[in-house]
């Protein structure tokens, strides 16, 4: 199973200044859940934010110009390379692109199901954006509502093809 996990605003903005604009305590079990003992797939700026491989998953870092290496971690040229990497080594287990709006917009077609948690916040001054769906390819569910400060739910869009 190749899927796409991501955190956007009513205005499907997921990042501002080379971070992601909201804290919610909370709202990262999902990806917590999904992705440990899987594999993550992001983009060289996300994971400088992080500044860190993800423990007890494989982090796969897409970057042309940096050389990150751990013993959980690989650094790849492109997000293909990425794919074909995860499926070579890791056969079994599921992959997810995890951002940002690069990885995002040229994966979006290759995955089986998005794991969206729409936050539900405008962020005028956002500057990183989740490219449209095109909800006719997908059954959307909504998974969990979560109230609080900034309300969110957890949905999955799944291909119907
Ligand atoms: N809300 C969320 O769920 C979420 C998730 C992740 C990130 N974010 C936010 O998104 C922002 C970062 O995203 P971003 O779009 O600016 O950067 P990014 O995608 O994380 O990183 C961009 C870099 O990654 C490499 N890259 C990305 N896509 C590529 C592709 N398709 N092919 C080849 N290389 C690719 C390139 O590295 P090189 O220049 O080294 O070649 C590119 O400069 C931050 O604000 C972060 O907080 C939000």
């Amino acid at each position: 199973m190749t899927g796409l996990i991501v955190a956007y605003s009513r205005n499907r903005v997921i990042g501002r200044k080379g971070e992601i604009p909201w804290r919610i305590k909370g709202e990262q079990r999902r990806f917590r859940e999904l992705t440990t003992g899987n594999v993550v797939i992001m983009g060289r700026r996300s994971y400088d934010e992080i500044g860190r491989p993800l423990p007890n998953r494989f982090n796969i870092i897409v970057s042309k110009t940096a050389e990150y290496s751990a013993e959980n971690l690989v650094t790849v040229p492109t997000l293909t390379d990425a794919i074909n990497y995860a499926k070579e080594h890791f056969p079994d287990k599921n992959i997810y692109l995890s951002g940002g709006a690069g990885i995002y917009r040229e994966g979006l077609d290759l995955c089986d199901a998005l794991y969206v948690t729409e936050v539900d916040i405008d962020v005028p001054d956002g500057d990183t954006f989740f490219p449209e769906i095109d909800e006719g390819l997908y059954e959307k569910t909504v998974d969990e509502e979560i109230d609080g400060d900034i309300p969110y739910k957890y949905v999955t869009f799944r291909k119907k093809f």
